[in-house]
């Protein structure tokens, strides 16, 4: 997706860190430390690990998932230029763990959610596609808001269809159409919802005066923001749903197309043998018992990276170093 579509502002990260870290990651599949260091272990006492959210309160999620928008093919866009690497990447983000998959029916368009049936079709136990409606593909990089509440419903009908379910567990509108008021589209997807079409309702990009007045149409269970250790935006957003118990969903959790950069960051996850990904991930899962990141990936090697990130352990004061040191200007 193109970030500079959404506006994206990118702090710089720059000045060493302030006190020493203690880091330890193991490996998804093994204890073996990434890279063999012999640090000191400190078990977080918070939310610093994979443990479960339940969505709505009825729909538990590991809270590391994976997002799937970026299998598409360039400029979110078209077939995955290896689709076999696309399929086994679903694959084995399942494997590791992750059981809330990101899809939006504008990633491809299509594509992506068809790629997600090819690849788990029947659905593990327990596996939770969360999918989106409302945004329209003029072109490779191009998204257009189409919130008009038969568009929608007519999305969701063809979202079922792709994913090859019967009922959608998080259906989110993807953006509020600025030209359609928002109750209507909700409206929508509540009676999608009544139908039995859709289990639950998220939103994306809102703000909480947005969440607050959408609840008054329909309960909304999640909300999916861009969000990460640098770019902190959407932080009213988080404290909403923190205070709501509604499920954050942040989206480019690792930087998206520009990654995660930052000197002082860089080193901190050198000196303690993760990579800056790993770092931003674990700062992410600590942040917030609400955190549901979704990063993505097209390479396998970066999914397990990823995926070991849940196991990075950050105590309370290794936690607060580091967000000290990605607010350093
Ligand atoms: N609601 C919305 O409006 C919205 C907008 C955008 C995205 N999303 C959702 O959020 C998910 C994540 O967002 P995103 O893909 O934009 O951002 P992201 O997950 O922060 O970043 C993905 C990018 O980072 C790279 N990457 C991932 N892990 C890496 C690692 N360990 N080392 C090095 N590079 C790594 C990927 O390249 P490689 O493929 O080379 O690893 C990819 O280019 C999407 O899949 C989608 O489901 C939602």
């Amino acid at each position: 997706m193109n970030d500079e579509l959404f506006g994206i502002n990118h702090e710089r990260i720059g000045g060493g860190m302030s006190r020493r870290l203690f880091l330890r990651a193991t490996l998804a599949g093994g204890a073996s430390l990434l890279a063999g260091r012999a640090a000191t272990l400190f078990a977080a006492a918070s939310a610093n690990d994979n443990s479960a959210f339940s969505i709505g309160g009825d729909l538990p999620v590991n809270r590391l998932g994976f997002g799937a928008m970026r299998l598409t093919g360039e400029g979110i866009w078209g077939w995955p230029p290896d689709r076999e690497n696309a399929l086994k990447v679903l694959r084995r983000a399942v494997e590791l763990g992750a059981n809330l998959i990101d899809t939006a029916d504008a990633y491809g368009p299509e594509t992506d959610e068809l790629l997600i049936a090819e690849a788990l079709y029947p659905y593990p136990k327990g596996v939770v596609i969360a999918t989106k409606g409302g945004q329209i593909r003029p072109g490779p990089g191009e998204w257009v808001p189409k919130g008009d509440p038969e568009y929608l419903k007519q999305c969701v009908d063809k979202s079922l269809k792709r994913l090859k379910l019967e009922r959608i567990d998080l259906y989110q509108l993807h953006r509020i159409d600025p030209k359609v008021p928002m109750e209507e589209s909700l409206g929508a997807l509540k009676e999608a919802q009544s139908a039995g079409k859709i289990r639950h309702i998220g939103l994306s990009e809102v703000s909480p005066e947005q969440i607050e007045r959408a609840r008054k149409a329909v309960p909304i269970v999640t909300v999916q923001n861009r969000y990460n250790i640098t770019d902190r935006k959407w932080e009213n957003t988080l404290t909403y749903c923190e205070k709501e118990g509604i499920g954050f969903m942040p989206w480019a959790p690792v930087g998206g197309q520009r990654g995660l950069t930052g000197d002082a960051l860089e080193r901190a996850a050198k000196d303690h043998g993760v990579t800056i990904y790993q770092l931003g991930l674990a700062w992410l899962l600590h942040r917030s018992s609400v955190m549901l990141p979704i990063p993505g990936t097209s390479s396998l090697a970066h999914l397990e990276q990823n995926m070991a990130a849940a196991k990075v352990k950050l105590s309370a004061d290794e936690w607060k170093a580091i967000d000290a040191l990605a607010g350093q200007a």
